[in-house]
């Protein structure tokens, strides 16, 4: 049906960076945001603790009979998404990859650091895609504390600072963490004035190809399962706020 909803999940806020792009191109869709901030950070748990945290969203999520599924979270779709993919075969999901590739076509000369989460960095399947992709500019930083940091509302400046102080210099920086694009002001204060390099966009136009004569016609809503008020008013102002860099 095409008015039954596109879903999405992430351990809290950060998955509403890509939620914002989906809206912009589907304007009507009904929506559900599953934020799990309770299981925050999920970069650094183990793949067994994913697999059943992922699954539980999941589950939760049936209930709305959504059109698809959107993994809003690069550590989910590394390290389980393909085994979530055969449990629930009838569902259409769409992942999150940190964008290396566009590092590769577009940006080779440029020097890079790609951020991610610690389970993300140590995934397989990141790492197939670092090596496939990565050019002598780039450089891999795992942010074990970030997301957390984002989450929680704290002072994110002192951590990145001394994870990125010996990057000057730096031209590009690939965000590959859903949340991190929060932080993007942070970010330019330490080094400068950086393109940033997110998927949210190429997930938003993947979404809409999926979706082909399957879009709703109607009024949309948006429905944020949240574990309090305080995360729900942050995700409704980050789909609200206007453009930057
Ligand atoms: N926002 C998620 C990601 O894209 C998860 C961050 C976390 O909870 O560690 O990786």
């Amino acid at each position: 049906m095409s008015n039954n909803p596109i879903c999405f999940f992430d351990s809290g806020i950060g998955g509403a960076t890509i939620l914002k792009e989906v809206i912009k191109l589907l304007p009507n869709e009904n929506y559900v945001y599953y934020a799990d901030s309770k299981n925050n950070p999920y970069g650094n748990k183990t793949k067994k603790e994913l697999f059943k945290i992922a699954s539980n969203n999941i589950d939760n999520l049936i209930k709305y009979n959504p059109k698809l599924i959107v993994c809003a979270c690069n550590t989910m779709t590394e390290v389980v998404l393909n085994k979530i993919r055969k449990k629930y075969p009838n569902i259409i999901f769409v992942g999150t990859e940190p964008a290396v590739k566009v590092i590769h076509d577009k940006y080779q000369d440029k020097k890079t650091i790609i951020l991610t989460t610690k389970a993300t960095g140590e995934s397989k399947r990141f790492k197939m895609l670092f090596n496939n992709y990565k050019t002598d500019n780039t450089t891999l930083i795992k942010a074990p504390l970030l997301a957390s940091l984002i989450e929680n509302n704290k002072n994110t400046y002192p951590y990145l600072k001394k994870i990125l102080k010996d990057y000057k210099g730096t031209e590009v920086v690939v965000l590959g963490c859903s949340h991190f694009p929060l932080v993007k002001d942070e970010i330019k204060e330490i080094l400068g004035n950086v393109i940033f390099i997110d998927g949210s966009i190429g997930i938003a136009n993947r979404v809409k190809s999926l979706l082909e004569n399957n879009i709703n016609k109607e009024n949309g809503s948006i429905k944020i399962i949240s574990t309090d008020l305080f995360t729900k008013n942050k995700i409704l102002k980050i789909i609200k706020k206007d453009d930057e860099t």
